[in-house]
């Protein structure tokens, strides 16, 4: 089953606007074909309207958070809507870091993925475990019920529009990175909860990445695992060289 690979740099909160501006010049020419690998950026939403009117043929822009509502009285709160007016085309949801930080439920997460599909947009959708859930052995199951909660009141076909990210949330931001072994394991862990919610076909189709320290010296062996099909990267996807030394390690899975 071919998947069209995808690497999705998260900035979190960093850069400033001439910083982020400057990036998306240093990349957009180099970038791989949109048609081989999907090269995204997931910027800041004070940044999303500079950035979409200068991304390039092949890059996309994604924002890192939206609220579940189309609008309403949310102070501080962006819709889906706003994201897509702008031509902003991901999101990120259910990052560990807004579970953490602001008490996001799966619930949320949930809302948030319908949302941004009646709106267009494409998910991607982050789970992962904690040290401890590790340890304990029971990753799987643990994952398994946010994937779940995830795609709940979802059908087949919105599924197939989503994206799944597997951030394990010892390796966020820690350079302990999974091992291509672990990561690939649980992502065919993930797939198989798909296949039990929609069918095998859905699940051999659907796109899921890896995320947790990935930089430019561990991406090939990630990469190159059978179904892990691209990576969320935070910290080397500040760096435009290194953001696009990521995006063409992944034309490995386009090219076998
Ligand atoms: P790092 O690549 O900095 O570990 O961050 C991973 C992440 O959280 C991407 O969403």
């Amino acid at each position: 089953m071919k998947r069209r690979p995808i690497i999705a740099g998260n900035w979190k909160m960093y850069k400033t606007k001439d910083e982020a501006i400057a990036f998306i010049y240093a990349v957009n020419l180099s970038v791989p074909d949109k048609e081989d690998v999907e090269s995204v950026i997931c910027a800041p939403a004070i940044f999303l309207r500079d950035l979409v009117k200068r991304e390039g043929e092949n890059l996309r822009i994604g924002a890192q958070n939206m609220h579940f509502a189309d609008e309403g009285a949310y102070t501080g709160e962006i819709s889906a809507p706003m994201l897509k007016s702008y031509g902003v085309e991901y999101v990120v949801l259910g990052h560990s870091e807004r579970r953490t930080h602001y008490h996001e439920t799966d619930e949320f997460v949930n809302l948030k993925v319908i949302a941004a599909l009646n709106n267009d947009l494409t998910p991607i959708i982050c789970v992962g475990e904690s040290l401890e859930t590790r340890e304990a052995g029971t990753t799987d199951a643990f994952v398994a019920e946010q994937v779940k909660k995830a795609y709940q009141n979802m059908d087949a076909e919105e599924a197939l529009k989503t994206v799944i990210a597997y951030e394990p949330i010892w390796a966020i931001g820690t350079g302990r990175t999974a091992t291509p072994a672990q990561a690939n394991d649980a992502i065919i862990a993930i797939r198989g909860v798909m296949a039990d919610l929609y069918g095998r076909d859905v699940a051999d189709q659907i796109r899921i990445l890896y995320g947790g320290s990935v930089n430019v010296k561990n991406v090939d062996n990630l990469v190159a695992m059978s179904d892990i099909d691209g990576a969320l990267v935070g910290g080397a996807s500040l760096d435009a060289e290194h953001f696009l030394t990521l995006v063409k390690a992944a034309l490995v899975k386009t090219r076998t």
